[in-house]
C-alpha cells in the first residue's frame, strides 16, 4: 500500500508527478474544504511535502512522522513543535546554492548600473534626448554580507570575481575564512558599500536589519535582499528610499510577498524582483528531487539526505 502523504502547496510538475508515481498524494493547497480534506486523511497521513505547517495542522495529523519542506529556508515550519512531536524536518540545501548566487550579482549590477531602468530609457525613445546617467560599479567596493552560509559563501566567491572587498557578519567569526568578520551588524554597514542579505528567517532574525542599520549603510549605500523580507524593518527601508536616505536597494524577497508594497514602484534606485533566487529548471528539479528523495528514504528507514529536525 503507497503511503499517504499531504501536499501544502504546488510543486513543481516533476517534482508532483515524482510523488505521484509513489505516494498517495492530497493536495491541501486544492481542496475546497481544507477541514473536510484534512478529517477524512488525518488517520493515514505519515508525511507532508512542502511547506507552512504550524503545531494545528501537526496536531490534525496523528501519524505525521516527516515534512520535507521544497526549499532551503523553513522557517515556515514551526520546527520546536516538529521536535516536541517527534516529527522529522528535511529541507533542500545545497542545490540551489550556484542559482541563487548568480541571481545576486546580477541584482546588483542591474542595480548598481541601473539595467532595468536603462532599458525602459531606450524602449520609451529617451536616447536621441540625452545620455542615460553616469553610475557607480562593484569593483573596489566592499560588501558586507549578512549570513556567511552555504550560499554566502558562493556569493562571497562571485563578489570577488568582480573585485569586490568582502567582509561579514552572523553569529560567530568563522576561523577558516579569509574574509574581516564583524561582530557588529551596524558596524559592518557602515563600513561597507553593499549590505547583502542571505541568512535564514524567523522569528531570531525578525527586523535586524533595522532602521539603525540601514541609516548606517546610508544615502551611498546599497541593500541586496536575497533571503526573507522578515530580517528587515521593510517600513522603514521603504521610507529611506524614497528619501534618498538610502541609496538604494535590490530585493528579491518582501515581508508580504508577493505583496510588494506599492511605494517601492514609483522609485527610480531600486531593482524589484519576485523570489527568483532557486527560479531556474535546473536547480527547482534538484531541489524537488531531493523532497522525494527524503521522503523515500525515510520511509525506506534509511538516513535522510537533509535533516533539519
Ligand atoms: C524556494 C527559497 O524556492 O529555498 C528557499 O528557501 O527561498 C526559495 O529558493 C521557495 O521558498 C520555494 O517555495
Amino acid at each position: 500500500m503507497p503511503v499517504d502523504i499531504l501536499q501544502t502547496h504546488k510543486l513543481l510538475a516533476t517534482c508532483e508527478a515524482a510523488l505521484a508515481a509513489k505516494y498517495t498524494v492530497h493536495k491541501l493547497h486544492e481542496a475546497t474544504d481544507r477541514d473536510a480534506l484534512l478529517a477524512a486523511v488525518a488517520g493515514k497521513v505519515r508525511g507532508i511535502a512542502g511547506g507552512n505547517v504550524g503545531p494545528e495542522l501537526m496536531d490534525r495529523l496523528p501519524k505525521l512522522e516527516i515534512i520535507a519542506n521544497f526549499g532551503v529556508g523553513y522557517d515556515s515550519i514551526d520546527t520546536r513543535a516538529a521536535r516536541d512531536r517527534n516529527i522529522r524536518v528535511t529541507n533542500t540545501p545545497n542545490v540551489l546554492n550556484d542559482a541563487v548566487a548568480e541571481i545576486a550579482i546580477g541584482l546588483m549590477i542591474a542595480l548598481a548600473r541601473r539595467i532595468p531602468q536603462a532599458d525602459q530609457f531606450v524602449r520609451q525613445g529617451n536616447w536621441p534626448n540625452g545620455n542615460f546617467p553616469l553610475l557607480s560599479e562593484l569593483n573596489g567596493k566592499t560588501l558586507g554580507i549578512l549570513g556567511l552560509g552555504r550560499i554566502g559563501k558562493e556569493i562571497a566567491v562571485r563578489a570577488q570575481a568582480m573585485k569586490m572587498r568582502v567582509v561579514y557578519h552572523g553569529r560567530h567569526r568563522q576561523a577558516d575564512e579569509p574574509f574581516v568578520f564583524y561582530d557588529n551588524l551596524t558596524g559592518m554597514a557602515r563600513d561597507a558599500d553593499w549590505l547583502l542579505i542571505i541568512a535564514p528567517g524567523g522569528k531570531g532574525t525578525e527586523k535586524i536589519v533595522s532602521r539603525e542599520v540601514l541609516t548606517a549603510l546610508g544615502p551611498q549605500g546599497y541593500l541586496v535582499n536575497m533571503a526573507r523580507g522578515t530580517l528587515v524593518d521593510e517600513a522603514a527601508m521603504v521610507e529611506m528610499l524614497a528619501s534618498k536616505q538610502l541609496g538604494g536597494a535590490a530585493l528579491d524577497v518582501f515581508e508580504k510577498e508577493p505583496q510588494v508594497p506599492e511605494a517601492l514602484f514609483a522609485l527610480d534606485n531600486v531593482v524589484l524582483s519576485p523570489h527568483q533566487g532557486s527560479a531556474t529548471n535546473q536547480t527547482r528539479n534538484k531541489m524537488g528531487a531531493l523532497v522525494v528523495a527524503n521522503l523515500d528514504a525515510h520511509f525506506a528507514g534509511e538516513p535522510l539526505p537533509s535533516a533539519v529536525v
